[in-house]
């Protein structure tokens, strides 16, 4: 997307429709009644579900002309606009929606569909924390999340699909992309903005080369990893654009870490303690050019304890540096870890098509590949995404055609120390 130059307050406007407190969904349930308590109004829905709403929440949270716009989340009042024994006057429901009279007259109103998905208690906050990761072994390969390039570029479902698979394997392979080169760039806009590293530069092609910097551009074998992970923000969403494979060796190799923290978690809780804990450091220095570093723990854990996102580079991990005491049970731990890793049981063996295209969720699975002839001309195009840019278009459609996905907490990624 190109930056935006705004003139006047109008060009602001066209750029961001007022939107007030709604969202544009239809098919949620009405506001019926509503009742004003000691601290909050009491909402009920059409179905019978009731929400509960703190008054001092509601006044802030007000988004009408006067107060902001959550279009763009620019907002004019803050909490310190807000009094805290505030409480409004009235309430009434009008045509569906929640309008609420406080004491100096402003009035705030409420569209159900924004009511009812910013509602925090009881079996809302449940929905917002239903996501779950399908996590997944070898048999992936068997069946494996693929989308063909006109759906997965439709701007619709078929994107949407595409955006689903990403979010809930962390991989998905895109079949009959095309082999020119300006199609990487093409691929890499359906999920954001490219993201250069010094590592990668803007786009990097993995091809076998005389004098290699990186072990990607050999015929080795390449264990499956995380990219960058010395990255105190490690590259987001890896993009994969294949021109040319060769018909022996140079398979792909991908691994769900995700999948590896939860039989940890269940095989050995003491090693998972470790893992989600103790951060490791991983480095990677270009003499003269840069040192870059990051520490953090291999499993990132969210706010309700579950995997958000995994750190581990095999061949960039730096020397070990904690306390004395967890030295060698921390080395037990990366090495259960790094031996599933390279488990068959967990890697599933893909061979990936000339002109197909594969986005990869690099803060929760690896990707490798086996050894191939470096004379036979493999060519795979490389670049990488922001996550947050991914996540950011993913709702955006879901409001539209999946409303009741759009808000659902979705994993922030890899943690730093
Ligand atoms: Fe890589
Ligand atoms: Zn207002």
């Amino acid at each position: 997307m190109n930056v935006e130059h705004h003139h006047s307050t109008s060009d602001i406007e066209a750029y961001n429709p007022f939107q007030g407190n709604r969202l544009g969904i239809d098919d949620c349930p009405v506001v019926t009644s509503a009742e004003i308590g000691e601290r909050s109004v009491s909402v009920s829905f059409a179905g019978g579900v009731r929400h509960e709403f703190h008054h001092q929440w509601l006044r802030h949270c007000c988004y009408c002309e006067a107060c902001g716009n959550p279009a763009d989340g620019i907002r004019f009042n803050t909490v310190i606009d807000v009094d805290r024994e505030m409480a409004p006057m009235s309430a009434a429901v009008i045509d569906g929606d929640l309008e609420l009279r406080w004491p100096g007259g402003h009035v705030s109103t409420f569209g159900t569909d924004w009511l009812f998905h910013h509602a925090y208690d009881g079996a809302a906050g449940e929905r917002r924390k239903s996501w779950r990761p399908i996590t997944w072994r070898a048999e992936l390969a068997d069946d494996f999340p693929t989308v063909p390039w006109a759906d997965a570029s439709d701007g619709g479902a078929g994107q949407l699909r595409l955006y689903q698979l990403l979010r809930d394997y962390g991989i998905v392979q895109v079949a009959g992309l095309g082999s020119e080169l300006e199609r990487t760039e093409e691929f890499a806009a359906l999920v954001g903005p490219i993201h250069e590293t010094t590592v990668y530069g803007r786009i990097y092609d993995v091809r076998a080369e005389p004098i290699a910097k990186l072990g990607a551009k050999t015929g080795m074998a390449q264990a499956s990893h995380i990219d960058d992970a010395f990255a105190y923000s490690q590259p987001g969403i890896d993009i994969f654009h294949c021109l040319v494979n060769t018909s022996e060796g140079g398979m792909s190799t991908y691994v769900d870490g995700f999948a590896i923290a939860e039989s940890i978690a269940a095989d050995d809780p003491a090693a998972y303690e470790l893992l989600t804990t103790v951060s490791i450091a991983h480095i990677r220095r270009h003499p003269g050019e840069m040192d870059m570093r990051n520490r953090g723990p291999l499993i990132s854990l969210d706010e309700f304890g579950r995997p958000c996102g995994i750190r581990y580079f095999d061949r960039a991990l730096a020397p070990p540096d904690c306390a004395p005491e967890l030295m060698d049970p921390l080395y037990d731990a990366i090495r259960l870890y790094n031996q599933r890793m390279v488990d068959p049981a967990f890697v599933a063996v893909v061979r990936v098509e000339p002109g197909s295209g594969m986005l990869i969720d690099n803060h929760r699975a690896m990707h490798g590949r086996t050894a191939f002839d470096p004379s036979a001309g493999r060519h795979i195009r490389l670049c990488h995404v922001p996550r947050d840019e991914f996540h950011a278009r993913l709702r955006e459609l879901s409001r539209t055609l999946d409303p009741t996905s759009h808000d659902l907490h979705l994993p922030q990624g890899s943690r730093n120390a």
